[in-house]
Order: C-alpha cells, then structure tokens, then sequence
C-alpha cells in the first residue's frame, strides 16, 4: 500500500483531467493505496524567481500554497501529475508548481514513482509527448524516483466532456489500480 498524492492541475471548471483523475482515485483506493488530492484551483503558486536560497535551507523565500504542497509531494510514495495539454505541453501552472518543488532537491524526499495523467482536445499519438519528456525531465533531477508511467486520454475538449467517457473512465480506474 503506497500513499498517493494526485495533483490536478487544471484551473477549469468541469475539468476534464480532474474528472479522470477521479476514475484513477477510485483503481488506486480499490488497490488498498491511500490517496489525497490536491487541485490547484483557488491556489496561489506564484513564479520561481531563481535564488536557489532553498538548496541550502530547503525553504522557499516565497509564502504561497507551494509551500505545502511541497511538503506533501515531499512525503508521498507516489506522485500523479493530472494536466490539460497547452500547445502539446504541460500547463503552465503544473511547470510552475514543479519549478516550486526546487526546495525539495537537496531533502529526504519520500516519493519513489511518478505517473502522468494527461487529456487534449487532439487524439494523436504524440500529442503528450513534451508533457512526457517534461516531467521525466522533472523526475530525472530526483534520482531517488522513477517515472512510472503515463496515460493520455485523446479526443476530449468541452468542459465535463470527460462525464460521458466511458473507455477513458475505465482506462483512468485501471491506471489507478496498477499504481506503485
Ligand atoms: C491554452 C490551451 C492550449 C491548448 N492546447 C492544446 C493542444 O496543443 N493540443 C490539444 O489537443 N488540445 C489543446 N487544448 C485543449 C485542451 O487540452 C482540452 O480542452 C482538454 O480537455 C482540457 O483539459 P481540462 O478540462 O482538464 O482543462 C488547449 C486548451 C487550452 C486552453
């Protein structure tokens, strides 16, 4: 049983990465794992501006909502990334907030896998790939963890289109369930 920290990162209202981050909650509970959510909706993760002072206090100079949600991807096993595809990338404000986790380079940090769940409007093959590669990047600075794993729902657009997916539901709950 591992304990699982699941960020959504979309800011939208019937989000549809929000919604299949939900099927997966639901596989990785089933799974025995327990899991938190954390949404960045409503939260204020302002820029990384650089100073590098956390490689020695492993303190941001920075006071925002980062600062817990640090602390949290800190004791985690199992980090799951939820994100909207902008211009075949991550969202912005998920690279924000891993920007953010800088005073987490130098810590004891827990986690150990790290998995991407990712929706576009497009359904091409490669249409995640900089996401991916991204948060590998990410995960490659920590060479304590793995990136695990991804799943990419395609096709997907309007707000709550997610609701009526059942394909995608049932991918997202069996991701979950085969989380590490
Ligand atoms: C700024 C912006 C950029 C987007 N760029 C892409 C893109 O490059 N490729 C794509 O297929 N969809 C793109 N989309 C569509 C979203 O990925 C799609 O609406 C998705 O369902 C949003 O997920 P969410 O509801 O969880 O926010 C973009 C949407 C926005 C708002």
């Amino acid at each position: 049983m591992s304990k699982v920290l699941v960020i959504s990162t979309s800011l939208r209202a019937g989000s549809n990465s929000d919604i299949l981050a939900g099927s997966l909650i639901a596989g990785a509970k089933d799974a025995g794992h327990e899991v938190e959510q954390i949404s960045l909706k409503g939260k204020e993760v302002k820029f990384c501006v650089g100073c590098l002072a956390c490689q020695k206090t492993q303190q941001c100079v920075l006071n925002d909502d980062a600062v817990w949600i640090a602390e949290k991807v800190k004791n985690a096993d199992t980090l799951v990334f939820a994100t909207p595809i902008y211009y075949y990338e991550m969202c912005g404000q998920m690279k924000t907030l891993l920007d953010r986790m800088n005073p987490l380079y130098p810590s004891d940090y827990r986690f150990r896998n790290v998995y991407l769940l990712s929706v576009a409007a497009e359904d091409g093959e490669t249409t995640p790939k900089r996401a991916v590669s991204g948060l590998q990047g990410w995960v490659e600075c920590f060479e304590k963890a793995e990136f695990s794993g991804s799943l990419f729902c395609g096709g997907i657009n309007d707000s709550n289109e997610a609701a009526d997916k059942e394909k995608e539901q049932r991918d997202a709950y069996e991701f979950g369930k085969a989380l590490r």
